[in-house]
């Protein structure tokens, strides 16, 4: 597909980690990209730049120039920041429904919003309940809308929920109990799922999907990073306290349900046929145990 068959693609939050896979895949199938970025200056905008993506300065206290960067676009994905407090919940709510009004007023003929997993429903927990709000308000809006409902990131065991290596032992902790199972996706595919609804290419059946790549629990996944690294694996559930926030406490509370609300695989891998299982993320992402959590 050529640029000239794709229109302009509008992407915010395209320094971030999800917009910048979606910007990715955009760019891999030659789409047109404008980036509504607050700091064209920044080496991350820079970076974008240098790669053909044109770059609109937005304001979110300024709606006037987020319209404007929306003009004559062809579609506009967006995702809303990490909220890590109450506060930051209402301001995570402010940017999304200011995005959500100025593409009303732009006329922008196709939106996706990056929510999240759960997001249709009013969950209790505060970080996915906020996007249910900002769903809602696509819903009022007169736009016609696609979600995107990305479950955890794969790339979360390469950082916050690393397997350690202990005694010869691929040791993986989290507050979830053993039999639950914890529903993930690779970055990358959130940006190859965005990016196949935004350039029409494929059917959305009811306006969202569930961005999955599978569904595994604890002691699987520490058995899917011990089969990578040719060492034996053990799980071990910790209690949620271990965890920083109640938002976040709230959030694996959720994890718990997930077997009350399964996955259609089968239904992201229509869209994305290259979707990655944890096995596949952990052998393409270059994943290793941190040197330092290694003892031996
Ligand atoms: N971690 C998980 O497993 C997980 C799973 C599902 C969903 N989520 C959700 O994913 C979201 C975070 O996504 P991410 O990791 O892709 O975020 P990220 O890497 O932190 O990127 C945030 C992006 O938003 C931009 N931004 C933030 N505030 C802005 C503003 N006022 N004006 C203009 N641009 C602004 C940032 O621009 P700058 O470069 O200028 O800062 C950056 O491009 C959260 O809502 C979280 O709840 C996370």
């Amino acid at each position: 597909m050529n640029t000239q068959e794709t229109g302009t693609i509008a992407v915010f939050g395209a320094t971030g980690q999800q917009g910048g896979a979606v910007v990715d895949a955009l760019l891999d199938r030659g789409a047109r990209v404008r980036a509504l970025v607050r700091s064209p200056e920044s080496d991350r905008a820079r970076a974008l730049a240098t790669r053909g993506v044109a770059l609109a300065t937005v304001r979110i206290d300024d709606p006037a120039s987020v319209v404007t960067a929306l003009e004559a676009v062809d579609a506009f994905y967006f995702m809303t920041p990490e909220a890590n407090s109450l506060k930051e919940i209402e301001e995570e709510v402010r940017v999304g429904t200011t995005l959500v009004d100025a593409a009303v007023a732009a006329r922008v003929p196709h939106v996706v919003f990056n929510s999240v997993f759960g997001a249709d429903r009013v969950t209790g927990v505060p970080h996915h309940d906020s996007k249910h709000r900002i769903e809602e308000h696509l819903r009022r809006s007169a736009l016609r809308t696609t979600m995107v409902r990305p479950t955890g990131f794969m790339e979360n065991f390469a950082n916050v929920m690393a397997p350690r290596v202990e005694d010869g032992t691929m040791v993986l902790r989290m507050p979830l109990p053993e039999d639950a199972p914890l529903k993930l996706i690779s970055i990358r595919d959130i940006g190859r799922i965005a990016t196949a609804v935004l350039l029409g290419t494929v059917d959305v059946p009811g306006g969202a999907v569930e961005a999955v790549g599978d569904e595994l629990t604890g002691p699987q996944i520490a058995a899917a990073f011990g089969a990578y690294a040719g060492l034996p694996s053990r799980y071990e559930a910790l209690p949620l306290s271990v965890l920083p926030n109640e938002l976040d406490r709230e959030m694996f509370r959720e994890f718990e349900k997930a077997s009350e609300h399964p996955s259609d695989l089968a239904a992201v891998r229509a869209i994305e046929p290259t979707t990655w299982d944890l096995a596949e993320w952990i052998r393409s992402s270059g994943w290793t145990a941190p040197a330092d959590r290694v003892r031996s």
